[in-house]
């Protein structure tokens, strides 16, 4: 693949969204277990602010990480938002006091997620709004669903929201929300130590759809492997961008939403499409799926 700005670009399809395919992910910017106010809230300004003004169209968030403040972190950094810019949220969990994190899907919890997106971000509409299924945590887990996804598709009807995607699902829940509106990306856990959804990647690159891996560089604990860091040295770039390279070479549908709350972080991340990877090296890369326990945590 050769040398792109932030990994080239993608119009999710069926929208008139285009963005680059390196994003950013804004959850690193809640407090410790995604609570609370930033560690360091001028940092959080200037890491979104920077990410934006190198050309990264595509910004992950949640009311729920907080709960609020990265929407309203997004918001005081950002507002008015520059044309272009698609931030994209997703409903169905909610933060009770005791910081756990609860499934939030009844029509009432989701109509209030709407809208609390919107106030905290300060938008009219929700360019994309993602159903997180709760699922076996990270995982997804099978059963319907049917009824939290036509509350959201009620809720585009009556413009709130442009677009829907799904995240944390199976591919029989991706096709049981299609028969009821269009899905415009999933969002699950991949990356190059965590490699289960394979077979959906290939079938939604087939039709168009965007795949956004969260925990693209391993989540809370970051990848780790001796083969990661080889070839990163030889390369003269670091193990996270090489990982980062890897995605935007496994499919053209992959957009990657890193998240960092460090600026030199974020410009590392950004500048992982300038990393070009042979088909020797992908191969190489490749076979960590298959190194022992360890390398994702
Ligand atoms: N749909 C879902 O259920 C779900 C779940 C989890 C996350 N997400 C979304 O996906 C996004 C990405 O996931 P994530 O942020 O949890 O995990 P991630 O992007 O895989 O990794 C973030 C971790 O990597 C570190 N990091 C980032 N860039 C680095 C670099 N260049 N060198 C070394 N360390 C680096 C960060 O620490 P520093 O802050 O120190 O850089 C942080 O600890 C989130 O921000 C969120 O928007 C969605």
């Amino acid at each position: 693949m050769r040398k792109t700005k932030l990994g080239g670009r993608f119009t999710f399809t069926g929208t008139a969204l285009t963005v680059h395919r390196i994003g950013y992910g804004a959850m690193q910017l809640a407090g410790p277990g995604v609570w609370g106010p930033p560690r360091d809230p001028d940092a959080a300004l200037a890491v979104l602010r920077e990410a934006v003004e190198a050309g990264a169209n595509h910004i992950d968030t949640s009311d729920f990480y907080g709960p609020h403040v990265t929407n309203q972190v997004i918001r005081k950094a950002l507002h008015p938002y520059p044309k272009g810019l698609v931030i994209v949220t997703k409903l169905g969990a909610r933060r009770p006091p005791d910081r756990s994190w609860q499934p939030a899907i009844s029509p009432k919890d989701l109509k209030a997620g709407v809208h609390d997106n919107l106030r905290h971000l300060g938008l009219d509409a929700l360019d994309i709004v993602n159903y997180r299924a709760m699922g076996a945590g990270h995982g997804p887990e099978e059963g319907s669903i049917a009824e939290p996804v036509t509350v959201l598709a009620d809720l585009q009807r009556q413009g709130l929201i442009r677009h829907i995607g799904l995240s944390n699902v199976t591919a029989a829940q991706v096709a049981e929300a299609q028969a009821i509106t269009g899905i415009v990306c999933v969002q699950n856990h991949y990356n190059l130590a965590h490699r289960h959804d394979d077979a959906l990647i290939d079938d939604l690159a087939r039709r168009g759809i965007a795949y956004v891996p969260f925990f693209p560089l391993g989540g809370f604990t970051p990848l780790q492997s001796s083969t990661l860091s080889k070839v990163a040295g030889r390369l003269g770039a670091t193990p996270m961008q090489v990982a980062l390279a890897w995605l935007l070479h496994r499919s053209p549908n992959i957009l990657l939403i890193p998240g960092t709350a460090s600026v030199a972080h974020l410009r590392e991340n950004l500048a992982a499409g300038q990393v070009a990877l042979s088909p020797e090296t992908l191969a190489e890369l490749d076979g960590i799926a298959g190194e022992p326990a360890g390398v994702d945590h």
